[in-house]
């Protein structure tokens, strides 16, 4: 008020009332309603609000004080549901809504939404009522019991609440009673269980990313349009789980202890006709829930956004302060709106409207409270045992340091969004190292190249489960020569003498394609083991990262299969992202950099590091059309032309697995990676880009240029189906010269290295 007065005296009438009117907007409260019966209840909560005003405003106002009730304006705003009201107050559309404590937790985690005040269930503001108990209703006749649960009809308050979800089936899957053979799909372990549901929120897209919940979740739902398995459909909430029973449409109903009672009191049912039934078996009758709970729970709170500054959530918590005061059933204004009453809007045959029926006032929460703090460790464990996967961790191998740090990143962002099972990053020596340790059972997953698929698939059994897709849904990539277009001499039959930039050693695009190209056009002339010698010959120089590495080219020769590489010290020519000119991305920049006067790459790759869609200094300024691409025929084209100017087709990199691993095992690493790339698949709205490296890096973990993993068919999860015949013998073809392959003479020269070493130390 000070500064503002400051202000008054100090500059020009107009700005002071325009600086006290937006004073006067700001003080707004906009309550976000999640039906039609609710919009109601809340326009009447507008108005009582507006008739308080006018008893408290001085008869007349004056303009630079049009507020002097300080009773900030209040709005309704209609969301479709609970979940878009979570967005709309996280997006300021909309400030305050009452959640049930399961939603609450939810919209505290994923929404950014903080707790203000909690119902409060009796009159004593010094010791508060603000819990319930969870229950299980059934017909008094009925002879359901727990061990007869399964392909029951069940009613469910919402997905995500407390006492409708999170306590009954987190318990009923602690117990084993329903089994979890998924992770990461609770919805779906508990619909196998129950015959029919009535879920209400389980086809929201956060509970069924993939649109394959089982129709099961909500066919006894009976909403009409968008209410249809809606927080708005006639069976959602306490009140509509209960007519689901009670219609004799589902066989159990997972509500809260006053359920039955508000429904005796309020729709005419009869509580003798309903019985309890308890977590260990026994049946009681409605009124001795206190043993027979399944849960006590924190009560339903009214939250608003976490980032609301602190001056607006004093005036939130000191208007939910007045608004309970006033409209309480002994309060002063009574007699303009009963707030915890929601009977007067019987037409809409709804319940619990804005405030749980029966509230009796609501308790201001001490000033720490968090969404966290306010459901108890029971109901974490709770959520942990509704989220319990049969595989409890998944070992990553990753290459290098910085793949290691994108590793890290991506397991922080899969905890982040509760992804099961756990993942983490264990550092190998090397491709084949990690080839090595997810055959021994030391590792799990690791993304290949198809050139390592082939090795790793005959030599140790590892099986591709999920396949990178470039964007065009063809399983794959072409593989192009490209050159400078002032080198315009240069094609693919004149390459002798020049320097040559190939990705790594082993893989499709930087070896197998490009050395049969060279076979072919017969610019070399391979015999027995020479292959390494004759590439030698063909180019000046190359960079090749890995051509020298014992475990591809025991000879370790000739030299210049490397010279051409940028890194420095002994991460020259390593067949890892620290090598420069590693992988496509790599080789193009050995082009560009004029390391080499051909590179062998993908078909996209000149395209996405080119015209300013790589920001990192060596592909910043670079155009597309300064580079060509050489064609088998002997002549040039623009980079495009691809489709009939390539040397290759090479099926897509892929995250394979061990042959070991179960077809659930293989079934449950698809799934974490396919939750996984729902949310991180595109670098839009989160912290974390599964397809991105950084600036500096390319291709960590993944392609960069990958726009979606594709799951690899059972049929197809073996390296010689998934590569196909095409592939296959040009790969076979190459590799009748290269006299590498054999896994016994490694194991026969490492063994040799050790005894030797062992000796030197001795
Ligand atoms: C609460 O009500 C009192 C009057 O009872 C009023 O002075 C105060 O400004 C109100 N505050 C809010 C935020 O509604
Ligand atoms: C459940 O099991 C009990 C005995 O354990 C049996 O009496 C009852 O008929 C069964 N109910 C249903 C619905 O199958
Ligand atoms: C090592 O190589 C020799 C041939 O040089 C072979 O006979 C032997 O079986 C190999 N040993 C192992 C352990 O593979």
């Amino acid at each position: 008020m000070a500064v503002t007065n400051l202000f008054c005296f100090t500059l020009a009438v107009v700005l002071c009332i325009t600086t006290d009117f937006t004073s006067a907007q700001g003080q707004v409260a906009r309550w976000c309603t999640i039906s039609r019966a609710e919009q109601v209840k809340c326009e009447d909560l507008q108005r009582a609000i507006e008739a308080v005003r006018k008893e408290l405003e001085p008869p007349v106002i004056d303009p630079k004080n049009p507020n002097p009730t300080g009773i900030p304006q209040f709005f309704c705003v209609r969301g479709e549901d609970v979940f878009d009201c979570m967005k709309k107050i996280e997006n300021n559309q909309a400030d305050l809504i009452t959640l049930e404590s399961g939603q609450g937790y939810f919209a505290g985690r994923y929404h950014n939404m903080m707790p203000l005040m909690a119902e409060n269930y009796n009159d004593n503001m010094q010791d508060p009522e603000t819990f319930y108990y969870a229950v299980a209703v059934v017909k008094a006749d009925s002879a359901i019991n727990l061990d007869n649960l399964s392909g029951m009809r069940s009613c469910h308050t919402g997905i995500g609440r407390s006492a409708g979800w999170v306590y009954p089936m987190g318990k009923l899957i602690n117990r084993g009673i329903i089994q979890t053979n998924e992770c990461n799909a609770a919805v779906k372990s508990v619909s196998n269980f129950f015959g029919k549901m009535c879920l209400p929120g389980a086809l929201n897209s956060f509970y069924n990313p993939f649109g394959n919940n089982p129709t099961s979740v909500c066919a006894m739902c009976t909403g009409v349009g968008e209410e249809w398995c809606s927080s708005d459909d006639p069976y959602a909430g306490y009140d509509g789980a209960f007519k689901c029973l009670a219609h004799g449409v589902g066989d159990i109903a997972w509500v809260r202890d006053s359920t039955v009672s508000q429904m005796v009191k309020s729709g005419g049912f009869k509580a003798e006709n309903y019985r309890l039934l308890c977590p260990n078996g026994n049946k009681e009758s409605v009124d001795n829930f206190k043993n027979c709970e399944w849960g006590r729970i924190s009560s339903h709170i009214v939250m608003t956004s976490g980032i609301r500054e602190m001056q607006m959530v004093k005036l939130y918590r000191e208007f939910l302060v007045n608004i309970s005061a006033w409209f309480r059933p002994t309060g002063a204004h009574f007699q303009k709106m009963n707030l915890f009453d929601s009977s007067k809007y019987s037409v809409y045959d709804r319940s619990n409207l804005l405030f749980t029926d029966g509230t009796n006032n609501l308790w201001k929460l001490p000033e720490q409270t968090s969404y966290y703090s306010w459901v108890d460790t029971e109901f974490r464990g709770m959520l942990n045992d509704l989220n319990r996967c049969p595989v409890r961790i998944v070992r990553w191998c990753v290459l290098s340091e910085e793949e290691k740090e994108k590793c890290e990143d991506m397991l922080m962002a899969f905890r982040a969004k509760d992804l099961e099972p756990d993942l983490d990053c264990v550092l190998g020596g090397g491709t084949e190292d990690c080839v090595r340790m997810i055959r021994y059972g030391d590792a799990d997953m690791m993304t290949l190249d198809a050139g390592d698929l082939y090795h790793a698939g005959k030599e140790h059994g590892l099986v591709p489960i999920a396949q990178e897709d470039y964007g065009d849904m063809t399983g794959g990539f072409y593989v192009v020569a490209a050159a400078r277009k002032p080198d315009s001499y240069l094609t693919l039959f004149n390459l002798k003498g020049k320097r040559s930039c190939q990705g790594g050693v082993r893989t499709g695009d930087g070896w197998f394609v490009p050395v049969s190209t060279f076979m072919e056009t017969t610019q070399i002339r391979p015999e027995s083991c020479n292959i390494f010698e004759n590439v030698g010959e063909l180019f000046a120089r190359s960079c090749i990262p890995g051509a020298l590495e014992y475990s591809y080219n025991p000879k370790g020769t000739p030299v210049n299969l490397c010279e051409g590489c940028a890194a420095g010290g002994y991460r020259k020519c390593q067949r890892n992202n620290l090598e420069l000119y590693y992988k496509a991305t790599g080789s193009f920049r050995c082009l560009v950099e004029n390391g080499g006067d051909v590179a062998f790459v993908r078909h996209l790759t000149v395209r996405i590091n080119t015209d300013g869609r790589n920001a990192a200094i060596w592909a910043r300024n670079r155009r597309s059309d300064d580079y060509e691409i050489m064609c088998k025929d002997g002549s040039r084209k623009a980079i495009d032309q691809y489709p009939s100017c390539n040397l290759g087709w090479v099926p897509s990199n892929v995250v394979v697995t061990g042959k070991h691993k179960s077809a659930r095992e293989r079934e449950i690493y698809w799934n974490l990676l396919n939750y996984a790339q729902q949310f991180f698949s595109t670098d839009s709205d989160s912290d974390f880009a599964m397809f991105s490296s950084g600036i500096n890096q390319n291709d960590l973990l993944f392609t960069d240029a990958a726009v979606r993993l594709l799951q690899i068919s059972e049929d197809k999860q073996d390296y010689r189906s998934y590569l196909g015949g095409e592939f296959l013998s040009m790969v076979e073809n190459v590799e009748r010269f290269t006299c590498s392959s054999s896994h016994k003479t490694i194991v026969n020269f490492s063994l040799l290295f050790l005894a030797i070493a062992f000796k030197f130390v001795l």
